[in-house]
């Protein structure tokens, strides 16, 4: 598991111990043993590291949660001959304008990669990359936003730490009971190592993992619920919203959340309930106190609120 000792990583690395499946992580920091069966460190960005850990470990699996660039697609494609490669992608939909995003949304593209690329275009480029595989046997599993204990984004602290303030929550009017495109990180890593699993016919396929008909409202009325607090929502047009007031969204240039029938048929997935996603996310919370970068513009926010 390249990446196995972060956020999804970790998820993932406990789930698959679970089902007594032998994992071992990868990252390029040492690391003492803890939640994993073992631990290589390496840079899977230097061709020569990856072969050689690859070489070494000789993993059945290979779930790669530390691929960001087309490049290191195509080095996992040349060193790995195990029997499964699963890429850990994200949201690389077009926009959708309110359509919940099935897998076949995402076209692979057209040419050859731009030197430069963000995060989001990183991701489809790899996933075309893999497209460009048929004899490689590739996996892909795509989440969208994830939270949960010790998310280092902070995008769900930022909701957390606004509703325990008391003040009004602002939320883009166009699009705060659309379904909304999170995960709870234990959910993730179910999704990861059900994909693990050499009798599902996963090959050449994506998934998408997500809940299921949970919007923005739904979020921020569970975490207050669970606070004790009230859920004073405000919504205004998402064009007014202050940067980083509502790091969910959701844009209403995006999909709708994700459809996620295909996984749920083909590998069994099914998310969590929201109430125990958001039990662990706040017991974090409460002990750890972080604040989203955000937060730090609370004022202007709650005078546009007129509070
Ligand atoms: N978190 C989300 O909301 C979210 C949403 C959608 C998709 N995803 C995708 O899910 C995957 C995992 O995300 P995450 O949130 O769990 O990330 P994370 O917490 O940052 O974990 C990534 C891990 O990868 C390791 N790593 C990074 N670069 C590496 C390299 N060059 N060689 C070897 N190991 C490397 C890091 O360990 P070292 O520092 O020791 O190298 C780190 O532990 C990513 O591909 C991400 O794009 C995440």
């Amino acid at each position: 598991m390249i990446g196995g000792a972060g956020f999804i990583g970790v998820a993932a690395c406990k789930e698959l111990m679970r089902r007594g499946v032998e994992t071992i992580a990868a990252g390029r920091k040492e690391r003492p043993y803890g939640t994993f069966t073992s631990y290589v460190a390496f840079d899977r960005t230097d061709e020569s590291q990856l072969a050689r850990a690859l070489d070494e470990t000789r993993p059945d699996v290979l779930l790669d949660l530390a691929c960001y660039r087309p490049g290191e697609v195509q080095m996992a494609a040349r060193n790995f001959r195990g029997a499964r490669y699963i890429f850990v992608s994200t949201g690389v939909y077009p926009d959708l304008h309110g359509k919940p995003a099935r897998e076949e949304d995402f076209v692979p593209l057209d040419g050859e990669p731009p030197a430069e690329l963000d995060y989001r275009e990183g991701k489809r480029w790899c996933e075309t990359m893999l497209s460009r595989h048929p004899d490689f046997p590739w996996t892909v599993i795509r989440p969208p936003a994830v939270f949960g204990p010790a998310d280092h984004t902070l995008r769900i602290a930022a909701y957390i730490q606004r509703i325990a303030d008391g003040g009004a929550v602002l939320v883009p009017m166009e699009t705060y009971e659309w379904q909304a495109g999170v995960a709870w990180v234990k959910d993730i890593g179910f999704a990861c190592a059900l994909a693990c699993d050499p009798r599902k016919d996963a090959d050449h396929k994506a998934y998408n993992a997500s809940f299921e008909g949970v919007s923005l409202r739904d979020l921020i009325e569970g975490i207050a619920s669970a606070l004790g607090m009230p859920a004073r929502l405000q919504p205004i047009p998402f064009a007014e919203l202050p940067e980083g007031a509502s790091p969910y969204g959701p844009d209403p240039r995006r999909a709708a959340g994700y459809v996620i029938d295909r996984a749920r048929r083909e590998l069994g997935f099914e998310p969590s309930a929201l109430e125990d996603a958001l039990a662990e996310t706040l017991a974090w919370y409460r002990v750890a106190r972080p604040s989203h970068p955000g937060y730090a513009n609370r004022d202007k926010e709650l005078a546009l609120a007129g509070t």
